[in-house]
């Protein structure tokens, strides 16, 4: 069990009263992308080359003292240690404890139980089929790893389902042979209607093939055994998780029953050994030399301080498109928040959208934006050494096409060389100075490079523990709580009463009384579409 404490640190200032503050964002205006100097961190197996973001030995001073006033060794020492770190719902975040080497014994034995479903599994060559069902956090991170790894495809069937939208469900299931389909229920609170509503129509499905003991069918992965087992899922097919760990963070639980069942368990281990050599210079490494931390402030910069409201994910390797929405959850979950601890306005620009796709897909649909729109946005570009293909020369354009989009943004392209080429290009000088106003690239548009050796569980976990972590940082400079969703769940609450509303119990003149005219006519219009 985590240790909890209520020695908190003081509640964090906002942040225009801190002097420190002032002076990092005096000394980050001052300072500049300085394209002849190599910035280069190596943590855990990946390289992080931070040259493409503003630098200055000023801003690095600076940075240091704001960590100290936001008592940042103490926090990242609490969040270690399993002590509590989610203020507004009274809890811990410990998900690293899920991958320390030696984990705790509850942890351990639920992982014994998982691998030996497992191997049990395998040696019997059952479930030829999987239907994964859960969303958000209970979803992502299993479909990553399984795309990462299972790209080249597997001797068993893996869907995945998370939208409300019955023909996910519909397209979930359809042509898999019932007799040999394991459904698997991830959901952390077992409340999400999502996966219970699909896991429903799962069982169904089961019993409408005639399957004797559909439940013996079902696995479910949660926080909450009870609420399974009274849903009919046998003690034996349910897997723990705990309270101490966020939705988003449970992919190194249970929830990566099915990686296991579709890449292997040595997939899941090989996460989890990466994630924990992260974690491990997350907490020794000096702030200089500490991947998250430099990350971190590196957004922070671009954020609160040169304004752009979006960060760009690239990763140069098709394995990785569920990266993006990994990531996305991840950062937008966790820093999507304009309250601060101290109960009030977060009083700078806190985190930003993030959005992306795969390079080189992307740079045939929104690059042109990042090279000339007139906002742009930072960009990760992530990358691999080493490929597992035959074909030596996709890589090499793959590694160029990377680095040359990195370069543009970088350092741009001036009037003056876009017109030396044009006229170069024979153009009359009327023409050559009109369409060099179009070649104009601004340049300066700051990047992250993260260069993997190659794509293995273990740098897939030390890359996901980086992005974890630095949103852990940046939330504590912001004075804000990572670890909640308020929005979401206020979301949620307000589809359970439209619900009631679309339902036929419910009297037609109380219904949409208290929504907006937009909102009152379209509940009363999709009532009627229903048949309500
Ligand atoms: O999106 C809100 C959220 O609570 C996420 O944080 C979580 O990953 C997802 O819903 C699914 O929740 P659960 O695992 O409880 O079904």
């Amino acid at each position: 069990m985590p240790i909890t404490t209520s020695d908190h640190p003081p509640l964090p200032l906002p942040l225009p009263q801190l002097p420190e503050w002032a002076a990092f964002v005096a000394a980050a205006k001052a300072a500049s992308i300085r394209v002849n100097d190599l910035r280069l961190v190596t943590a855990a197996g990946l390289q992080l080359d931070l040259s493409g973001q503003s630098q200055s030995p000023a801003m690095s001073a600076c940075a240091k003292a704001l960590l100290n006033t936001r008592h940042f060794d103490s926090l990242r020492t609490q969040l270690l240690a399993g002590q509590v770190a989610n203020a507004t719902e009274n809890r811990a975040a410990w998900h690293t404890a899920l991958r320390e080497p030696a984990p705790i014994d509850e942890v351990a034995a639920e992982r014994r139980r998982m691998n030996e479903f497992v191997r049990l599994a395998d040696s019997e060559r059952r479930w030829r089929n999987i239907v994964h069902i859960g969303i958000g956090g209970s979803d992502w991170g299993v479909r990553l790893a399984v795309s990462a790894f299972g790209y080249q495809g597997m001797w068993r069937n893996v869907r995945f389902v998370a939208n409300i939208d019955g023909h996910a469900i519909a397209g979930g299931l359809a042509g898999l042979d019932p007799r040999d389909t394991l459904i698997v229920l991830a959901s952390k609170s077992f409340t999400t209607a999502e996966t219970l509503q699909n896991g429903q129509r799962a069982v169904e499905w089961l019993r409408a093939a005639g399957v004797a003991n559909p439940m013996g069918q079902v696995v479910a992965i949660t926080a909450r055994p009870e609420v399974a087992r009274a849903w009919g899922v046998p003690d034996a097919h349910i897997f723990k998780l705990w309270d101490w760990v966020g939705g988003r963070f449970s992919v190194w639980s249970s929830v990566s029953l099915t990686t296991s069942l579709a890449v292997g368990s040595e997939v899941v281990a090989g996460m989890l050994a990466g994630a924990a050599a992260m974690d491990a210079h997350f907490a020794q490494a000096p702030a200089a030399e500490n991947a998250p931390i430099q990350m971190a402030m590196a957004g922070i910069v671009n954020r609160s301080v040169l304004g752009y409201g979006s960060l760009n994910i690239a990763p140069y390797d098709f394995r990785l498109a569920n990266l993006v929405p990994y990531i996305q959850q991840l950062e937008m979950e966790s820093l999507g928040k304009s309250t601060g601890l101290d109960g009030q306005p977060a009083s700078v620009p806190t985190g930003p959208a993030v959005w992306g796709m795969p390079g080189t897909d992307a740079q045939h649909t929104f690059f042109q934006w990042l090279h000339q729109g007139s906002d742009g946005a930072p960009v990760d570009f992530i990358v691999c050494q080493e490929a597992e293909h035959d074909w030596p020369e996709h890589h090499k354009s793959l590694l160029a096409n990377c680095l040359a989009q990195r370069e543009a943004l970088l350092r741009g392209k001036t009037y003056e060389t876009a017109l030396d080429e044009c006229v170069a290009e024979g153009m009359p000088m009327d023409r050559a100075r009109w369409l060099a106003r179009h070649r104009v690239h601004t340049g300066g548009r700051p990047s992250n490079l993260i260069v993997l050796p190659s794509l293995t569980p273990y740098t897939l976990g030390s890359l996901l523990a980086l992005y974890e972590h630095k949103v852990f940082v940046q939330a504590v400079v912001w004075g804000i709580n990572p670890f909640d969703q308020w929005g979401v769940e206020y979301g949620k609450v307000l589809a359970k009463g439209i619900m009631k509303e679309l339902s036929a119990d419910n009297a037609a003149e109380n219904r949409a009384s208290h929504h907006d005219a937009s909102t009152a006519h379209w509940v009363k219009a999709f009532a009627k579409s229903l048949g309500v």
